[in-house]
């Protein structure tokens, strides 16, 4: 008789937003003529720049022709994409990343969650805690994160960092020395950033420890302050101790287009020897039949300059909406954070609510969805997460909503 795998057994409920999903389509079913705005999941609403779909229509045209058709991809993506992204993403910050050392995927959320399969299932792994629920719960389904403890709602097997509002929701270096952490800045889902010094720190603490940092750059082109990082690659020292993740959805408004890719440098190998980059491309090669043409032409696009023209436009318009969420919600006596370098906004539940109980409310009252922070983990108790990826007209009428709660 077949059983299942007893480590997936150990997650608790649904993923956070499925669950998010059910509980707002229950919502729907008993009230279908509230309208409701949703900043819940980060999922963008605005079209794809010109450049981009003028960049799919070819890739696509040229599917109906026999000397143009594509078969398969090669598994670790086009050089046309993996070089744009080292001449661009990289090259222009002044840090070299050669495209073999650029992986082209479906996205971050895949890469975030399988990138934890190329290390040994007893490393130690420690993550910001609150955290983007992928990089624990993958981690519980490989058997790593040991036994849940009900009371904390925490792993006895993970090393928790608490991101706290004393602390600008930075996470301190952790006491007890991890083989994995998981770093994410801009952060989701508090929205918090640290300088190039502060993570030249865990650079330095990942190489003393011989740790490999894991750094989710998703939203890195919310950054408008200076002295951010934009990358790890940024730090002195980063190649021998971290993989970098990056995605087209934030960005560019590929949530539903799907694109992203991972950076594995040359120079991350493991106590004995062994190339992390050989070994993420073997795995890349064996369990992925690379990302389509069509979508990989369409990140292309996003690299000439007009489509850089077009993305930064894109970026400015959701970033009017967190300025007026940020604005309008400390107007309105809320403790707000985030939205600076973000598109998330991180509020303080009001009246001591738990962040279920004002999920609920807001529900009700407001007909507005978020993200509760406890989702993200126990030190996002008593917050709430917002996104700033509406429309304009969605997140003015959910501002003047929040307002008018009580
Ligand atoms: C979020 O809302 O945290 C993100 O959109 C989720 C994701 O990118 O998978």
């Amino acid at each position: 008789m077949f059983k299942a795998n007893p480590d997936y057994l150990q997650l608790r409920g649904s993923y956070l937003f499925s669950n998010i999903a059910k509980k707002v389509a229950a919502y729907k079913e008993a009230h279908p003529d509230t309208p409701i705005i949703r900043l819940g999941i980060g999922d963008v609403t605005q079209p794809l720049s010109k450049s981009v779909i003028a960049a799919l229509q070819k890739a696509v045209e040229e599917q109906a022709h026999a000397e143009t058709f594509r078969g398969y991809t090669p598994d670790l993506g086009y050089d046309f994409l993996r070089e744009a992204i080292s001449r661009v993403d990289f090259g222009r910050r002044g840090v070299s990343i050669s495209p073999d050392e650029i992986f082209i995927s479906d996205g971050a959320k895949s890469d975030s969650g399988n990138i934890q399969e190329i290390f040994s299932k007893d490393c130690r792994v420690a993550v910001c805690d609150p955290v983007y629920p992928v990089y624990v719960d993958t981690n519980v389904m490989a058997g790593r994160a040991g036994e849940y403890d009900e009371k904390t709602g925490t792993w006895s097997n993970i090393i928790y960092m608490p991101c706290l509002a004393e602390n600008d929701f930075a996470p301190q270096l952790p006491t007890e020395i991890p083989d994995i952490i998981y770093l994410c800045f801009p952060n989701n889902p508090t929205g918090a950033t640290v300088s190039k010094e502060q993570l030249q720190k865990w650079v330095d603490f990942a190489n003393e420890h011989k740790a490999v940092i894991i750094y989710d750059a998703a939203y890195e082109a919310y950054i408008t302050e200076d002295d951010i990082p934009h990358s790890i690659y940024e730090c002195d020292g980063a190649k021998t101790c971290s993989i970098e993740i990056r995605s087209f959805s934030k960005n560019a408004g590929f949530t539903g287009v799907r694109l992203g890719y991972t950076v594995v440098p040359k120079e991350l190998k493991d106590a004995s020897g062994v190339s992390m980059r050989d070994l993420w491309a073997r795995r890349h090669g064996t369990k992925f039949n690379g990302a389509p043409y069509i979508q990989q032409r369409a990140g292309e696009a996003v690299y000439s300059d007009q489509g850089q023209k077009e993305i930064r436009e894109l970026v400015s318009y959701y970033m009017e909406n967190a300025r007026m969420i940020r604005e309008g919600l400390t107007a309105a006596g809320f403790t707000c954070s985030g939205g600076v370098n973000s598109p998330y906004i991180w509020l303080k539940t009001p009246d001591g609510m738990t962040s279920w109980e004002f999920f609920d409310y807001l529900l009700e009252k407001g007909h507005v969805v978020g993200t509760p922070g406890s989702g993200f983990g126990p030190s996002g108790e008593g917050y709430f997460r917002l996104t700033a990826f509406g429309s304009h007209e969605n997140t003015k009428a959910a501002i003047e909503r929040f307002k008018h709660l009580n």
